[in-house]
């Protein structure tokens, strides 16, 4: 296999949810530039729009779409609309996801149900929809996340999710592997985005600038390389799992935390 074309998608097309903002957005752009066409689907329409502005001004070709990930019908219709615009669907991400912190004793039903929905149920609809419509050689991958190694105080019901994606991702593995689809994770580690600056962002909108920063340094003074994963990080773990490259690994788990968990 020629190097640089096991890591082309050229002719291929590619869903990405979450994709208006943070990881999904960077893994948007290095698919598209991979050569992609690229539906970038996100709860908020606007942020899509400017994910898609952002990769044609690379020259990439990317349509937006709203979608709300926690209902079925909706992911459902991202799959077939994709399929009915652009022919078929050969790498779907399951990436949109939300973190709400508060200590396993305080969570009410309603928020344990929203967070299970957006970021575990999603992946079950996007994996269900993707398979009835991916031929042979398609790829999906999940964001899942480095908290499957840990236990934290305040992310119970998010590390209940990955941690459940995780299992969803290898036995998706299992049960499609036969049909020559592929079922991954990427576990990306503290990265700054939307979910990591929501911890210290005010009620009234205000940055805690320093606090964020500090909590940067911990993070990457805990693992072995001494960085935090940047975006672009993760959507290069990503391209590699969604392309030929990676032909031969289903069922696997990238993290991308400069080490800061092995598996
Ligand atoms: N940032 C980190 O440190 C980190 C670490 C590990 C895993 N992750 C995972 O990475 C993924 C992307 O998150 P991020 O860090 O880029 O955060 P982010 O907040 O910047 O991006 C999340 C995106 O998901 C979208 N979204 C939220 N709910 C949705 C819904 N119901 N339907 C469709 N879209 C929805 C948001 O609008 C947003 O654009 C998530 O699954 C997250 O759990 C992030």
């Amino acid at each position: 296999m020629d190097l640089a074309q096991a890591f082309r998608l050229t002719g291929k097309v590619a869903v990405v949810t979450g994709a208006g903002s943070g990881i999904g957005r960077a893994v948007a752009g290095v698919l598209a530039a991979a050569g992609a066409r690229v539906v970038a689907a996100d709860l908020d329409a606007e942020s899509a729009e400017a994910t898609t502005a952002g990769v044609a001004k690379d020259g990439g070709t990317a349509v937006a779409r709203q979608v709300d990930v926690a209902d079925p019908a909706a992911v459902t219709a991202l799959v077939d609309d994709t399929v009915s615009r652009f022919g078929h669907l050969d790498v779907l991400v399951n990436n949109a996801g939300i973190m709400i912190r508060r200590p396993l004793t305080e969570v009410p039903p309603d928020e344990f149900d929203r967070v299970l929905a957006v970021n575990l149920k999603s992946v079950l609809y996007g994996c269900q929809a993707a398979a009835r419509v991916m031929r042979p050689g398609s790829s999906i991958v999940n964001t899942l996340s480095t908290i499957i190694d840990f236990a934290t105080a305040g992310t119970g019901s998010y590390a209940a999710t990955k941690k459940g994606g995780e299992a969803l991702t290898r036995t998706f593995a299992v049960e499609l592997g036969p049909r020559g689809i592929r079922v991954n994770g990427v576990a990306p580690g503290w990265t700054d985005t939307g979910i990591t600056r929501q911890r210290h962002t005010d009620p009234s909108g205000g940055f805690r600038q320093s606090g964020f920063d500090e909590l940067g340094h911990r993070m990457a003074a805990a693992a072995p390389l001494g960085r935090v994963a940047e975006p672009i990080d993760s959507a290069h773990a990503v391209l590699y799992l969604a392309s030929e490259a990676s032909r031969c690994v289903t069922g696997h788990v990238v993290r991308v935390n400069g080490g800061a968990s092995m598996a």
